[in-house]
């Protein structure tokens, strides 16, 4: 395994949400391969600091690919070339010396860009709002036990909530489609004990807010199953569409 490569970044530099971007490019040499991608543009941002330069502003949190805020494009693809895995947990190994990455943020209407590979992915948070939680119809929190959920239809509900809500399904989506993000949500809840309540009217409340949203509808082209970090299957926007309001 070659142990330090040299990296050649395009990157989407762009001021504020209302300013024209452009890409730039700067050079890295000798980086090592045991640095994540994030890890790189870190270092990539000390140096532009100490060159009195504006560092280049991309989401981060965990950087173990449970959170879901990290993510933006590498040569166009969702969170890079390695299949199930967010741009967090993408190493330098993956590389081979001398390679260009053109890094850009999701492009999506409904995700606006805030700065550089930033964007405002609010719009996911207020299709959740509008129905994406277990009602308050039990009054107390139920004894952990005594709701009975069969092995087959927990692991079922556990495919779906692994959804990070990265937008992934959506940056990869010709038509921008959120189909994904909202179908893993209501199959979640949707097969559990605990989300029958309101659940048909959970389906009808998130669907319109998606479109409310901006987002467009499922281009039947799985590109969002190829890019999605948790590999969840685009049989459950089939799933979605199964449940009548
Ligand atoms: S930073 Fe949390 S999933 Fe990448």
């Amino acid at each position: 395994m070659i142990e330090r490569i040299s990296l050649n970044l395009h990157i989407w530099r762009q001021e504020s949400p209302s300013s024209q971007g452009t890409f730039e490019k700067y050079s890295m040499s000798d980086v090592s391969t045991k640095l994540s991608l994030l890890e790189a543009l870190d270092k990539l941002n000390d140096d532009l600091i100490i060159n009195g330069c504006r560092p280049i502003n991309f989401d981060h949190d965990c950087r173990e690919g449970i959170c879901g805020s990290c993510g933006f494009l590498v040569n166009g693809q969702p969170h890079g070339p390695k299949d199930g895995t967010t741009i967090c947990q993408l190493y330098l190994r993956q590389f081979r010396d001398n390679t260009t990455l053109k890094l850009e943020p999701w492009r999506a209407k409904a995700f606006p860009i805030v700065q550089d590979l930033v964007v405002d992915r609010s719009s996911f948070d207020r299709v959740i709002g509008s129905g994406g939680f277990c009602s308050n119809y039990y009054e107390k929190a139920p004894e952990a036990n005594e709701i009975k959920v069969s092995q087959e239809r927990s692991f079922s509900a556990f495919e779906t909530a692994t959804c990070i809500g990265c937008g992934a399904c959506v940056a990869s989506c010709r038509n921008a489609s959120a189909s994904l993000f909202v179908a893993a949500k209501l199959a979640h809840l949707g097969q559990l004990p605990q989300g029958q309540y309101l659940r048909l009217t959970r389906v009808k409340q998130m669907k319109e807010q998606m479109i409310l949203e901006g987002f467009g509808s499922c281009s039947n082209n799985l590109d969002c199953e190829a890019a999605c970090p948790k590999e969840i299957s685009a049989n459950w926007i089939s799933w979605m569409n199964r449940e009548k309001y």
